[in-house]
């Protein structure tokens, strides 16, 4: 794992959004491995920036998002598609056809979970995957366990998962029990991990997952075993470490 330390936010976005830029300048065509939640923010407007700054083109990008809400449409305010059009694609020239995140609001979730792993390698396998870690150590949506679950699968999200997403939505009854995630194989499968930590309430995960042993009850720890993994993270994120 390459870890990379900085001083804040701002660093990390920028830091990051200059590993998905050269990953496009390099490879135009780049299929990118895309996640929600607060960390990318920062890094989706930098990336946003360049595009308007005539620096990178996204027209022959394609995305694959990390997960998805069960039972939400796609036009809900707190659906990853929204979340997803509203911090990134709408702003850039990602092409809609080339856009592909799981849909939580299908009759059958298996089916879909399928047709996306096959998607995914159809496309000749994501260069980069962009991932936030949760503070239970999850990536995606896979939460602590016993085992890791491989491909893309309906996950029962946990207490703390819910309860920290809770900030989003105006109570928490409202929040979806749950969700559509790439499975770790999935993960693992990617060329290159880009994930992204910022913040105390990191700080045990990125322990876990970097000095921790490698076990599903911290699903991050399974990074130590791919060979391009690069962290970036600030001060309160590493202070564990
Ligand atoms: C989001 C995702 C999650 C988040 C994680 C951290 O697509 O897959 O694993 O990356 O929950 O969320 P934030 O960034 O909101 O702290």
């Amino acid at each position: 794992m390459r870890i990379i330390a900085v001083d804040n936010y701002e660093e990390m976005s920028i830091k990051a959004a200059k590993i998905i830029a050269s990953q496009i300048i390099l490879k135009p065509d780049s299929i990118l491995g895309l996640a929600t939640g607060s960390t990318p923010v920062g890094m989706y407007k930098e990336l946003i920036n360049m595009y308007k700054n005539r620096e990178l083109d996204f027209s022959n990008v394609k995305t694959f998002n990390l997960d998805e809400y069960y039972g939400l449409s796609e036009e809900n305010d707190q659906s990853y598609h929204y979340f997803m059009r509203k911090n990134l694609f709408n702003y850039i020239n990602v092409k809609e056809k080339n856009i592909h995140i799981p849909n939580g609001n299908v009759a059958d979730i298996e089916a879909e979970c399928e047709n996306y792993e096959k998607v995914i390698k159809e496309s000749g396998g994501i260069d980069i995957q962009v991932l936030g870690i949760g503070g239970n150590g999850h990536i995606g949506f896979n939460e602590p366990d016993i085992n890791f679950e491989a491909s893309t699968h309906l996950v029962n999200l946990t207490q703390d998962t819910i309860e920290a997403n809770s900030r989003f939505f105006s109570s928490i009854e409202e929040v979806p029990t749950k969700a559509i995630s790439m499975g770790i194989k999935t993960i693992m499968q990617s060329k290159k991990i880009l994930l992204l930590a910022n913040g105390e309430g990191k700080a045990d995960a990125v322990y876990g997952m970097i000095k921790g042993k490698i076990s599903p009850e911290v699903p991050a720890s399974i990074l130590q075993l791919h060979n391009d993994v690069t962290v970036i993270v600030d001060k309160e994120a590493s202070s564990k470490l």
